[in-house]
């Protein structure tokens, strides 16, 4: 006869916190966030945290360079999406790799005898002000100087003057040589009182431009993440496939951590995977996923998997359920898998730490999602709002918004993730093409939903993640305390979308 799970499954909105007594010190500036993302063992350091519980989902809608660079400076990681060929993917991870927080390669060059025009015509272009004049105008070509906005006046200049007769040329500037930190490019920009720094290599030749206002922004996140050189830290998905070749690509464009993805992971090809990965290259650090319950993730645990993604069908541009009826709701899945988690490290005194993948609609959602078990969560939805993400921002109906669509929708076509074996390819779709509400810069959202996070963690009197999973206290809701939570039996005058 059929298993049957004695409770019904439950989503995160059927859930609340009752809050536990707060101390003097609990306070939201001192709330830790910091999470473990690959496994230790008991009394030892897991080799890679982040500093925010947050990770980007592996999907072509969500996770490329860009928006690596932006999630890893507020301190979580990206895992670039990994339907496209392995040369593109490793080459969105070595981008990331090779941008040196502070320093930019100049996207604004002309060459000596350009003209003033070209000069504006360029900075309308980009909007950057600080052009640097190069023997062949190219952005790593011989510095010659450096031309500004306030270098000539428009209406009073011929605008069919060289550059070479405006510009602050070479023997007059203030250079860095390459390999400066950036706090040394920071002491000679307030030093000499610049507003950038081109810094040369040793035949004069431009590597990159160090903006005063970059270091300001660097300055700003007290939180990124970075490698032991400086580099910030970043994921790629990888299917069960292609892993032999894809796996050395990626470890070779720098890659700090991988997770398979797939849509259902309690199966053989994750087993094998995790075992012809670690055996090859043993360093390598592969989550895998994703399950629902305590089977899947003990299975996983044994294969190896470096940490274990919970999810079937909750993702916001998710219709597996409808078109297969697997899943489960993800706040039981979520609970379930933290208490084998749990009981996986009472009996073996290792920590697997596990991941909530989908599902989470308001912020609230993801400190949820944390006092039940989960060391971090990953979000589609929530990220392909943001400027950074790698889709068109379009006016629909007079709003603006963004483009987002499944990895099991046609317009993907990642048939990998959805693989069951055998040579069939994705026949039907497990995820539709959607429009999300544009929602401004990554930096400003999540710095408003962590700080949403450690004011809650207050009101639950823990200042750690993992004190909070200690201490929480969940209750369910019945629907008519749903209702009660919202404004409700007043004539609300103006309307605001809350996330
Ligand atoms: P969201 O944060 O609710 O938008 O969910 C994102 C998650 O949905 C991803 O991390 C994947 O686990 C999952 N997902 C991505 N594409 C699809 C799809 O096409 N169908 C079903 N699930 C998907």
């Amino acid at each position: 006869m059929a298993y049957y799970f004695e409770e019904p499954s439950h989503t995160f909105s059927e859930y609340l916190l009752v809050p536990g007594y707060t101390s003097a010190d609990c306070i939201p500036q001192n709330v830790s966030l910091k999470t473990p993302v690959v496994k230790f063992k008991k009394g030892e350091e897991p080799s890679l945290t982040m500093n925010i519980p947050l990770v980007s989902a592996v999907m072509q809608s969500v996770s490329d360079d860009k928006l690596a660079i932006a999630l890893a400076k507020e301190g979580g990681i990206s895992f670039i999406y990994g339907s496209q060929t392995i040369e593109d993917q490793a080459a969105m991870v070595a981008r990331v790799k090779g941008h040196k927080a502070g320093f930019v390669t100049s996207d604004s060059n002309v060459r000596p005898d350009s003209t003033l025009q070209d000069v504006v015509n360029l900075k309308e272009k980009t909007g950057h002000s600080t052009v640097a004049v190069t023997a062949d105008g190219t952005p790593n070509g011989k510095l010659e100087g450096i031309i500004t906005s306030r270098d000539f006046r428009i209406g009073y200049a011929d605008m069919n003057s060289k550059v070479s007769e405006y510009m602050t040329p070479f023997s007059e500037l203030i250079t860095g040589k390459d390999g400066i930190t950036l706090s040394e490019a920071n002491e000679l920009i307030w030093k000499h009182k610049l507003n950038s720094l081109p810094i040369i290599d040793s035949s004069k030749n431009l590597k990159y431009m160090v903006f005063r206002k970059d270091y300001a922004s660097h300055e700003e996140h007290p939180l990124e993440l970075l490698d032991k050189q400086h580099r910030y830290i970043v994921g790629a998905g990888i299917n069960t496939r292609d892993y032999m070749e894809r796996v050395p690509a990626l470890l070779e464009a720098g890659v700090d951590i991988m997770t398979l993805d797939s849509s259902e992971g309690f199966t053989e090809w994750q087993r094998r995977a995790l075992h012809d990965i670690h055996a090859k290259w043993p360093e390598a650090k592969i989550g895998a996923g994703n399950v629902v319950d305590r089977d899947g993730f003990m299975f996983l645990a044994e294969a190896g998997a470096d940490f274990v993604k919970i999810g079937i069908g909750g993702g916001s541009i998710c219709i597996t359920r409808e078109q297969k009826g697997i899943g489960r709701g993800q706040a039981t899945a979520t609970i379930e898998v933290a208490k084998a988690r749990d009981e996986y490290f009472a009996k073996t005194g290792v920590y697997i730490p596990i991941c909530s993948d989908g599902g989470i609609v308001h912020d609230y959602h993801m400190t949820l999602a944390l006092a039940m078990g989960a060391d971090f969560v990953m979000l589609g939805r929530y990220f392909a709002r943001f400027d950074e993400s790698p889709t068109n921002k379009l006016i629909v109906n007079g709003n603006y918004v963004k483009e987002y669509w499944g990895e099991g929708s046609n317009r993907a076509r990642n048939w990998q993730r959805y693989d069951m074996g055998g040579a069939s390819k994705l026949s039907f779709e497990e995820g539709v093409d959607s429009y999300v509400p544009y929602a401004g810069s990554l930096h400003d959202n999540v710095t408003m939903s962590m700080s949403k996070i450690r004011h809650t963690m207050c009101n639950c009197g823990a200042v750690t993640i993992p004190e909070l999973q200690q201490k929480a206290k969940l209750t369910l809701v019945s629907q008519a305390s749903i209702n009660e939570g919202s404004a409700h039996d007043v004539i609300v005058k103006t309307t605001s979308l809350h996330s």
